[in-house]
C-alpha cells in the first residue's frame, strides 16, 4: 500500500502500460489480458493486474499531465518495484507530415515543465527513452507491421496555451508532438535505473487543426496497446 496505490505487495508486475485515462487501463485489461485483478481504486484511478501470453502485466490509469503522473510512477518503481513502465497515450501533431493515427515513439521528452529545475537547478537534463526497451518496441513494430516516426517529443504542462505561437521554437527544432508526462516518466524511471518508453498515438494536429473522432481514437488505441504488450 503506497499513498495513492492500495495494491498489496505482490499485486503490481513488473511490467506496467500506463494510459493516463483509467478507463482506457480498464479496456486494456478486460480486452487483452486474462486473470485480471483489479488492485487499485483510490481517486478512481484504476489498476489491473492480468496476464498476457502468460506473463504478469499490469496496466495503470496516470491521470492527465506530469504531477498527476509522476505520483503514480514514482509511487509504482520505489513501493512495487516496477522495473518497466510503457506510457500509451495520445499527442498534438506539431509537424506537418504526421497525420492523425500515426504512432510515435519518443526518443526523448523536451519540456515546459518546471519538473527538471526541481533537480537540476544548474543545467538541462535531457529526459531519454530506455534504448533496449525503445530497440525492443521497434522489432515488435517490425513484426507487427506498424509504421512509426521515432524523435524527440515535447511534454507541455499547458493543454490550451494562451497563444498557439508558444509551440513555434518546438516546431523549428524539429520536435514532432506535444503531450503532457513523457518528461517526468524518463526522469524518474532514469533516477531509479528503470526502463520507460512512451508510444504516442497522433490525435491532433497542431498544424493541420484536425481531431480524431472517437472511433479513430479506439481504433489508434488499439496498436499502440497490443504494441506495447508485446514489449513483454
Ligand atoms: N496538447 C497537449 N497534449 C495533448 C494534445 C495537445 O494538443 N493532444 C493530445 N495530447
Amino acid at each position: 500500500m503506497s499513498l495513492h496505490i492500495s495494491a498489496k505487495p505482490g499485486e503490481i508486475a513488473d511490467f506496467v502500460l500506463m494510459p493516463g485515462d483509467p478507463l482506457r487501463a480498464e479496456w486494456i485489461a478486460n480486452t487483452y489480458l486474462e486473470e485480471v485483478t483489479c488492485y487499485n481504486k483510490v481517486r478512481g484511478m484504476l489498476g489491473f493486474t492480468g496476464k498476457f501470453r502468460g506473463k504478469k502485466v499490469s496496466v495503470q490509469g496516470s491521470g492527465m499531465g506530469i504531477p498527476s503522473a509522476l505520483i503514480y510512477y514514482t509511487e509504482l518503481i520505489r513501493e512495487y518495484g516496477v522495473k518497466t513502465i510503457i506510457r500509451v497515450g495520445t499527442a498534438g501533431a506539431l509537424q506537418g507530415h504526421l497525420k492523425l493515427r500515426d504512432l510515435v515513439m519518443a526518443l526523448s521528452a523536451s519540456t515546459t515543465s518546471g519538473i527538471n529545475r526541481e533537480s537540476f537547478p544548474y543545467g538541462d537534463y535531457a529526459p531519454t527513452a530506455d534504448f533496449s526497451l525503445l530497440r525492443r518496441a521497434m522489432g515488435q513494430a517490425k513484426a507487427l507491421d506498424m509504421e512509426f516516426e521515432a524523435g524527440n517529443i515535447l511534454s507541455a504542462d499547458v493543454f490550451y496555451p494562451s497563444s498557439g505561437d508558444v509551440y513555434t521554437p518546438w516546431k523549428e527544432h524539429g520536435v514532432l508532438c506535444v503531450e503532457m508526462e513523457t518528461a517526468a516518466l524518463y526522469t524518474v524511471a532514469a533516477r531509479y535505473g528503470v526502463r520507460a518508453l512512451s508510444l504516442l498515438t497522433i490525435s491532433d494536429s497542431l498544424v493541420r487543426g484536425e481531431h480524431s473522432s472517437a472511433a479513430d481514437r479506439e481504433r489508434s488505441f488499439e496498436d499502440m496497446a497490443t504494441l506495447a504488450l508485446h514489449c513483454r
